[in-house]
Parts: C-alpha cells; sequence; structure tokens
C-alpha cells in the first residue's frame, strides 16, 4: 500500500462529539426500519460551475504541441476499454460500512484504487491512523480533508496520478442538519469538482432509495447533489455518472437482534407492515457500486437496488428472529402518533431553542424510517412497489440474523446518532 504524504496532504479533521441526548429516545430500536425510493419530487436542476478537466497531472497523458498542418482530433480514448490495472479509481467515504467494502471489492477487481481518508476514521473516530491504512489495505491510502475543496485538489495534485473514475460512499455520520449538507452534498461536491480537474469522466454515487420522497435534510443534500450530477453529464458529453439508491442496510435491521435472543419483545410501530424493504448486504451493494465503475449498461443511470428475495415487513423481520431464536412470537406494537407527537414537540421546541435543531430531525428520521418503505415508489399508483424494486446479490437477511445471533454484532455498528 503507498500512503500519500501527510505532508503533501493537508488537514485532517476529527469528530466532533454532536449531542447524543435524542438518540435514546429514537435507538434502532425503535427503528426497526430504515427506507428508501424514486424520485416523484422534481427539484430543479441549479446551474453548476464546475472547471473543465484541462489540468491533467497524469502520467498517462501526452502533450499536446501546436502543429503547422491541422491534424483530426485524436477521439478521447474512454477508460472502459483499459485493463483494470490500468484504470484509476479514487473512493471517497472510503472507511464507512459500505465505503470499505467498495475498497476491497475494487481491489479484488484488479483496479489502481486511492482510497481517500481521515486518518482517524470510522465512528467518532475510533479507527487509529495504523487501523485505518489496514482497513485500507491494497489500495493507496490518501489522507485529506473532503470537506476543504484547496486541500483536497492539492493532495490529489501530489498523488501525481490522474483519475478515471470516482466512488463517493461519503455521509454524514449522524445525519444532522448541518452535517448532511456538509457531508453528502458539500464534500461530495468537492470530489467531483476536484475529480474532473484531474480528469475524472466517470462519477458513482452512493445515494439513498428514500430521497424518492425526501422530507430530511440528509435527503434533500443528496438530490442536490444528484441534480449537479445530471447537470454535469448534460454539459459534457464526455462526463457520466452512476447513481446506485440502496435499500435498506443489514446493519438498519439488526438493532432489535440482541434483544429478541435475551427474550424482550419485538418493537414496531403500527400493526408492524407500515413499511418495508429488501434488505442487502455490503458486500452485495459493494459489487454492484464496482459493476458501475466499468459497465456500459450502467452509465447515466439512477440504479434503485435491494437484496435478493422478496420484500419484508417489520412484523415479518421480527418473526423471522423469533424463529431463529426458537421463541414465541412477542410484539410490542407502538402507535406511530407517538413519534408525530414528540416530533411536534420538538419542533415547537426548536423554534425557542434553535441548538435543538438536529434533535427534531433525528426524530424526523427515526419517523420516516418508521413508516416509509424502502422501495421503488410508483408515481401512477402513489404506492411503493417491491416487484419494481431490482434485487442484487446472494446474501439474505435470515443468514445474517443467524451469523449476529452466533457471532454478534461486531461490523454492523449504527453511526453517531444511532440511526443510520
Ligand atoms: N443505513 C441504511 O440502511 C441505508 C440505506 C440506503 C442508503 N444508505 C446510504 O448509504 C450511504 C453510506 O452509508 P454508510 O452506512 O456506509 O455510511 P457511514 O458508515 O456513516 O460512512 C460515512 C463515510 O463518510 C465519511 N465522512 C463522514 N463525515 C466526514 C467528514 N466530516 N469528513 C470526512 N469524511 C467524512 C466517513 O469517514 P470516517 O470513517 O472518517 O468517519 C465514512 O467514510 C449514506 O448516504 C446513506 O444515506 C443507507
Amino acid at each position: 500500500m503507498s500512503i500519500c504524504s501527510p505532508s503533501n496532504c493537508n488537514g485532517l479533521k476529527h469528530h466532533s462529539s454532536k449531542s447524543h441526548s435524542f438518540k435514546r429516545l429514537f435507538t434502532s430500536h425503535f427503528i426497526s426500519q430504515v427506507q428508501v425510493t424514486t424520485f416523484p419530487y422534481a427539484i430543479p436542476l441549479p446551474s453548476v460551475y464546475l472547471p473543465k478537466p484541462s489540468q491533467f497531472s497524469g502520467k498517462r497523458f501526452n502533450l499536446v504541441t501546436a502543429s503547422a498542418t491541422p491534424v483530426l482530433e485524436t477521439p478521447k480514448i474512454s477508460f472502459r476499454s483499459k485493463n483494470p490495472k490500468d484504470i484509476n479509481v479514487l473512493v471517497v467515504g472510503s472507511t464507512g460500512y459500505i465505503g470499505k467494502f467498495v475498497v476491497k471489492e475494487l481491489v479484488k477487481r484488479g483496479f489502481n484504487v486511492t482510497a481517500i481518508a481521515r486518518e482517524r476514521s470510522g465512528i467518532r473516530g475510533k479507527n487509529s491512523k495504523e487501523e485505518t491504512l489496514k482497513l485500507l489495505s491494497g489500495a493507496n491510502a490518501c489522507f485529506s480533508d473532503v470537506t476543504n475543496l484547496e486541500s483536497l485538489e492539492k493532495s490529489i495534485e501530489n498523488l501525481g496520478i490522474s483519475v478515471d473514475v470516482v466512488v463517493s460512499c461519503l455521509a454524514s455520520r449522524t445525519g444532522g442538519v448541518k452535517d448532511s449538507w456538509l457531508i453528502d452534498y458539500e464534500a461530495t461536491k468537492n470530489s467531483l469538482v476536484a475529480s474532473r480537474k484531474f480528469g475524472a469522466s466517470h462519477f458513482v454515487l452512493l445515494s439513498a432509495i428514500c430521497v424518492q420522497k425526501p422530507l430530511l435534510e440528509f435527503q434533500r443534500a443528496k438530490l442536490k447533489f444528484e441534480a449537479d450530477l445530471l447537470e454535469e453529464a448534460k454539459n459534457d458529453k464526455g462526463f457520466t455518472y452512476s447513481i446506485v439508491r440502496p435499500t435498506a442496510f443489514f446493519k438498519s435491521l439488526a438493532g432489535q437482534v440482541e434483544l429478541v435472543k435475551e427474550g424482550k419483545p419485538y418493537v414496531m410501530f403500527g400493526d408492524g407492515k407500515l413499511c418495508a424493504c429488501k434488505p442487502i448486504s455490503e458486500l452485495d451493494l459493494a459489487s454492484f457500486i464496482s459493476d458501475c465503475v466499468s459497465s456500459e449498461d450502467m452509465i447515466n443511470k439512477i440504479l434503485p437496488i435491494g437484496g435478493p428475495g422478496d420484500a419484508l415487513t417489520p412484523l415479518e423481520q421480527g418473526e423471522m428472529l423469533f424463529r431463529l431464536v426458537g421463541k414465541e412470537p412477542k410484539f410490542l406494537k407502538v402507535p406511530i402518533q407517538i413519534m408525530d407527537f414528540a416530533i411536534g414537540v420538538l419542533d415547537f421546541l426548536v423554534k425557542i431553542f434553535p441548538s435543538l435543531e438536529d434533535a427534531a430531525e433525528f426524530g424526523k428520521i427515526g419517523r420516516y424510517y418508521a413508516a416509509e418503505s424502502m422501495l421503488v415508489w410508483d408515481p401512477e399508483t402513489g404506492e411503493y412497489d417491491a416487484e419494481k424494486t431490482p434485487s442484487y446479490g446472494k446474501d439474505t437477511l435470515e443468514e445474517f440474523f443467524k451469523r449476529v445471533l452466533q457471532e454478534g454484532m461486531a461490523g454492523q455498528e449504527l453511526g453517531e446518532q444511532m440511526i443510520f
């Protein structure tokens, strides 16, 4: 593994611990579902300034000098025709739940992978620099700050290579209002702007199916960046994107495994059928995202994606868990109105105490995932549609539950607010 020298790479940012006062109220114990979705809610495409990829520091670019005789312009050779080892892939958000599997998968497929990371990575910066390097083994690790465009550009420049493809698995670790805009929009945009300067012609974005019905700040931030990508591809025919919108991750559905094992009831909202999803494993999603790097079929597409099998409601997930632990099903049904009440109170308080902004947002996130399915939304029927939600991969939630029951939750921890 080669490492971008810290003296060449700029300022590292460490996690600032956010207030966790609200997380007990909306822990994964309550949030047994996380959803995602397509976009009936069209948002205007903002006009975006992006520098043309004129300045390459790439080793593989030849200088073109002025000639007296007119020459035919050589068509730009697509990176897709090259061997994977000659394709430079830059991964941002490389140390997250999905990002680290994406790095592994891309390395396995033989791409030349550069992973941008913070020296202290993971939830609340729990991984040391050495652990972060180990995590990114096989890739060129580059410590930089995605929230600072200038330093990110400098870091890429110091790598001395061009960029063909960017894969972004960046996400706010909290889902808080400001952090969502900082990471899901600004930092992701910085990755686009900086990498375009160094030749990137394809961008793979890990988004979320729930942006189809955007009611939360992180969804709005993601949608704004999706719109920027579409605009960029419209303005430059040589630029392409793949927007991946997955359904629920396994980690988001694992919050009650230990509790059920201990004999506690499975908590769900309403009758447990308010929402459904087709959960997808980290490995399967990483494989799907890696397919997007060079597959022609996935160019300029928004790709909703779920795991194998039928869609599952919280009730079905609970029944599955009780069957696996060999216990009689025991459910605690919580009226969804309880959440509406809590959100109403927080929305009122936030007007008096603006510092409660994030607490109110976490309440809304909890409410959203308790009631909205993570399936493709059909604007014609006005309903979520399991049949229209494509499946990929082979890992099932049942196998995952079995593994967690035997081996525990290591690697499946939720983020800083225990929601994502
Ligand atoms: N949970 C679900 O069920 C679900 C379903 C569908 C879609 N999604 C979407 O999937 C995406 C990725 O999720 P995930 O669980 O893999 O995310 P994650 O584990 O929280 O990882 C986030 C990544 O972004 C980086 N990051 C966050 N804040 C940063 C900052 N200030 N500076 C630099 N880097 C920063 C993290 O770096 P550090 O390691 O240094 O913190 C990490 O690499 C999200 O957009 C989410 O909305 C989630």
